[in-house]
């Protein structure tokens, strides 16, 4: 189908996965064996079969669980080096990967472990493939804010690799103003703000997300679309919004594919951006959620352009990459015809 060329086609920036959701059962497997960890699974297809979710919690808990198995530098740099080589096929140039410290520092990994190994594949991507890269570091929602300022202290001294904080895991219960000081203090390093919000909790989730905390982005915000004064304000803020079609179905944020946001946000004039979140869990890189929703909402070739334009626009990068990156695509776009 020529939409799914156009798609391949695309430069296209991620800016919304979670580096430990890109761990795909094969290398869960692998890394049980070499670290000697025993796993309740014994093959890839037992894995796959427990990947049946209601809801985000019951998806985290099997995320806490697979992470598990990361313990090394090395571990961290293969699962890196992964995702990355699936991402450049997918014609990605520009990645911003959430990480979550606290799941790693909690069960006695070292932060720097973690951040070196990431910024070991990161930085040979960078160097061998032109695929650039930001981190940005998550606090884990459902643990307390002075557990968030500890591991924003502990970041410290790696505070050049990281353009960014989030705030991810468990959503209902544990509003963005829990957060409000943390976020004040990461503000003030300097360091951008992204929530997850409004993905299962109400917008008034998103509200604060953006009068508390101050956020440059918004990870999901599906929700948003309930309320029309948000609708208008993130309109005209051009605030970006990181959609996941993919993880909306399995996490039946959405019951279909086709109640996607996508197609709306586009229509209201959000910047919005359609990402994978978690591809090991959810069944698919960035390309396989451009091109389901693409195929079921319908989307135009016109709106898939927007969607790659977005990517750029909503992020991180400095103005004279994301225009590099916008000729690209008009010259793709202009031969379309
Ligand atoms: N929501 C909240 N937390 C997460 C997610 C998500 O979709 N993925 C990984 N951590
Ligand atoms: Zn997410």
């Amino acid at each position: 189908m020529q939409l799914d060329a156009l798609i391949d086609g695309l430069p296209k920036a991620e800016l919304h996965m979670h580096i430990e959701g890109s761990l795909e059962p094969a290398m869960m497997l692998a890394l049980a064996r070499r670290n000697g960890i025993d796993l309740p699974w014994a093959d890839v297809e037992s894995i796959q079969a427990a990947y049946r979710f209601r809801n985000l919690q019951d998806f985290l808990d099997l995320y806490y669980q697979g992470m598990n198995v990361l313990r090394t530098p090395e571990d961290f740099y293969d699962l890196t080096a992964a995702y990355l080589a699936r991402a450049r096929a997918d014609g990605v140039r520009h990645v911003e990967l959430f990480f979550d410290p606290q799941g790693h520092t909690s069960r006695g990994v070292p932060f720097d472990h973690v951040i070196e190994g990431l910024w070991q594949a990161l930085t040979e991507a960078e160097r061998d493939h032109g695929l650039s890269s930001h981190l940005i570091l998550c606090f884990l929602r459902h643990l307390s804010e002075d557990d968030a300022f500890e591991t924003l202290k502990e970041a410290e001294p790696y505070r050049d690799r990281f353009i960014g904080v989030g705030l991810d895991s468990s959503e209902l219960g544990h509003p963005p103003t829990k957060f409000a000081r943390v976020f004040a203090r990461a503000r003030d390093m300097g360091l951008k703000l992204c929530a997850h919000a409004g993905e299962e909790g109400p917008p008034d989730y998103v509200r604060e997300a953006l009068d508390v905390l101050g956020i440059d982005r918004l990870d999901h915000g599906n929700r948003a679309m309930e309320a029309p004064d948000l609708i208008n304000r993130l309109a005209a803020d051009g605030i970006c919004l990181t959609v996941c079609p993919l993880s909306n179905l399995r996490l039946c944020v959405t019951d279909r594919l086709e109640d996607s946001p996508v197609a709306a946000m586009l229509e209201q004039g959000l910047r919005v951006t359609v990402n994978s979140d978690d591809p090991a869990y959810f069944g698919g890189g960035i390309n396989d959620n451009l091109r389901a929703v693409a195929r079921v909402l319908p989307l135009s070739a016109d709106q898939v352009i927007t969607l790659s334009r977005n990517s750029f626009l909503g992020s991180f990068l400095p103005e004279a990459e994301q225009t590099r990156h916008l000729a690209e695509i008009d010259r793709i776009a202009a031969n379309l015809g």
